[in-house]
């Protein structure tokens, strides 16, 4: 049973686009269902209209409360078929707890810093104002406190002295791009096992976890490393 996407999204998407690619060319067993978005201007939104994925759009400012907004979307998302993944896709706005529990275990989140450094909003250009010399990404549940729910997958790039915010946010979407929708995969196959905060990949028969990781790209500017190692195809 393919699983049921449901994306909150506020702004261009590209992880979002980069799903449909996955799902397109049989990476990722999944379908996309419904985008919701906090943002009218939202630039994904013309990419859903395109596609002709239906959308869910509530300008946030425009509810008395957190709570009452996040109850809307919880009917929207409910309103949904299927075993369902929501995936924050670059959104921009706290949670409530009544929405995360809502859909315990089954909220997954893309952020551009290997978590727990650099949580929040701009974890790339913290990254860069730090000095550190690696950084990347992180796939992970979400749990009531932010950018800090279980690890699924985290990939590395390292940081150049000539670059700046932009250019480093490049590098890692195109890692982001490899490892959400890798990780929904792996969700999709039932082969993530979370215990506490450890989140183990189990092999496709799910008898054993995986240990591995993978190195890929040549050079100093690329050589990013992935842990737990992606199936082989999300590298080509
Ligand atoms: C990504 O960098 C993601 O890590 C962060 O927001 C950004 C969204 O990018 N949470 P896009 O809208 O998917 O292009």
């Amino acid at each position: 049973m393919p699983l049921s996407l449901v994306c909150l999204a506020s702004g261009k998407g590209s992880n979002i686009m980069a799903l449909m690619r996955a799902i397109d060319d049989g990476r990722l067993d999944a379908r996309l269902e419904l985008i919701l978005s906090n943002n009218p201007g939202a630039g994904i939104l013309g990419y859903a209209k395109e596609r002709g994925i239906p959308t869910f759009v509530r300008d946030h400012k425009l509810y008395a409360s957190r709570e009452d907004f996040d109850r809307e979307l919880i009917e929207a998302i409910n309103a949904v078929p299927g075993e369902k993944a929501v995936v924050l896709a670059g959104y921009m706005r706290i949670l409530t707890a009544g929405f995360i529990r809502a859909f315990a275990g089954r909220i997954v989140n893309i952020h551009p810093s290997i978590l727990p450094s650099f949580a929040g909003a701009r974890g790339a250009a913290d990254a860069l104002a730090h000095g550190v010399k690696m950084t990347g990404c992180t796939v992970h549940f979400v749990n009531e406190i932010m950018d800090n729910g279980p690890i699924i997958i985290q990939a590395v790039a390292p940081i150049s002295t000539e670059d700046n915010e932009e250019m480093l946010m490049q590098r890692i979407h195109a890692l982001e791009h490899i490892i959400l929708p890798q990780a929904l995969n792996w969700m999709a196959q039932g082969r993530l096992r979370v215990t506490g905060r450890k989140v183990e990949l189990l092999s496709k028969d799910k008898t054993a976890p995986i240990p591995a990781f993978a190195k890929i790209g040549e050079g100093p500017h690329s050589a990013f490393m992935i842990s737990p190692a992606p199936d082989a195809e999300f590298l080509i």
